[in-house]
């Protein structure tokens, strides 16, 4: 069996119907399982009433809601968290206080209208297929692929599952690991940060890019975290001492982003996206959908 527990988007139930036959769907769409027919009327949502067809700030937060509720598992300790089970929407009030989560309120705000007007969907499945419709939206960005069936979460994740900035390179591939992701998968997902701009880490910059190309899925990220450059005044906070140099005013180097690029561990497959658009992208959609065996 598949650990497809641990993969991000791909913490699901099967729904392929064996023989492939065809299903025509009320609205008129053709799939092959009826469970998926109820999708496209929250495509249609998503898309024409939150993110407007874009790959704006919606979909960025969007995309990180997706990932920090698929962290939320522990292969090591089961019982810590149910991993892509939606508990970001069912327990909103406990899991956006936790230490990594600042910020993911917007973005639960966001989805939960959608959670109510769709009400045969799950919350785990409604974070996830958003955070893939939203891609869509992103040039550069992977199709990637989305299985539906997740169970309603029952019970918040546990804290201290979502890496922070802060922590050590050993600490985050750690996690990761324990959450079924080898180093070079880490790196893989981290493109997400070439949409990514901050909100919540100095308080004096908003929505700071994490490149200069913050509305382009593109290998930008992973050129530019390697770049020295001028410093910003003001932008150290309390991160200050071990942000990477600035290359342009207003923008912020995630201290994890700017420690995993340089890690001997990491530093390669960093460095092997740089201007290699299609081996990140493909990289990226594989890490975030692929169970692998045990
Ligand atoms: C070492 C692991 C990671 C750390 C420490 C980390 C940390 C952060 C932080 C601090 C922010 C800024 C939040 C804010 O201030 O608003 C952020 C943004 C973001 N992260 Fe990560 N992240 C990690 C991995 C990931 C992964 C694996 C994904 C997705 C696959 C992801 C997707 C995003 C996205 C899309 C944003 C931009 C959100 C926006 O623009 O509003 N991150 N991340």
């Amino acid at each position: 069996m598949f650990k497809s527990l641990t993969a991000l988007f791909a913490f699901a139930t099967n729904v392929y119907a064996a023989n492939f036959k065809r299903v025509t769907c009320p609205d008129g769409n053709m799939v092959i399982d009826v469970a998926c027919c109820d999708f496209f009327a929250l495509m249609g949502d998503l898309q024409n009433n939150l993110f407007d067809n874009q790959c704006g700030e919606d979909v960025h937060e969007v995309l990180r809601l997706a990932y920090v509720d698929a962290i939320g598992f522990s292969l090591e300790n089961p019982s810590a968290g149910g991993g892509a089970d939606g508990s970001v929407l069912i327990f909103p009030d406990v899991e956006s206080e936790f230490n990594g989560n600042e910020g993911i309120g917007d973005s639960i705000d966001a989805l939960l209208p959608f959670l109510s007007a769709h009400n045969t969907i799950s919350a785990g499945d409604l974070v996830q297929f958003a955070g893939a419709v939203g891609l869509t939206n992103c040039p550069g960005a992977p199709q990637i692929q989305f299985l539906a069936g997740r169970p309603n979460a029952t019970a918040p994740a546990s804290d201290g599952l979502v890496p922070q900035p802060q922590d050590s390179v050993d600490s985050i591939l750690a996690r990761f690991a324990d959450a079924g992701f080898s180093p070079d998968e880490v790196i893989a997902l981290l493109a997400a940060h070439s949409i990514g701009r901050a909100d919540n880490i100095d308080p004096t910059i908003n929505a700071a890019p994490f490149d200069t190309t913050p509305f382009t899925f593109d290998t930008q990220i992973f050129l530019e975290v390697l770049l020295k450059g001028v410093g910003v005044p003001g932008t150290s906070g309390n991160l200050g001492e071990a942000l990477s140099p600035l290359p342009a005013a207003g923008e912020l180097r995630l201290q994890s982003d700017f420690a995993l690029a340089r890690d001997p561990r990491t530093a390669c497959t960093w460095q092997g996206f740089i201007n290699q658009q299609q081996a990140m992208s493909d990289a990226f959609a594989v890490a975030i959908t692929v169970g692998r065996p045990p």
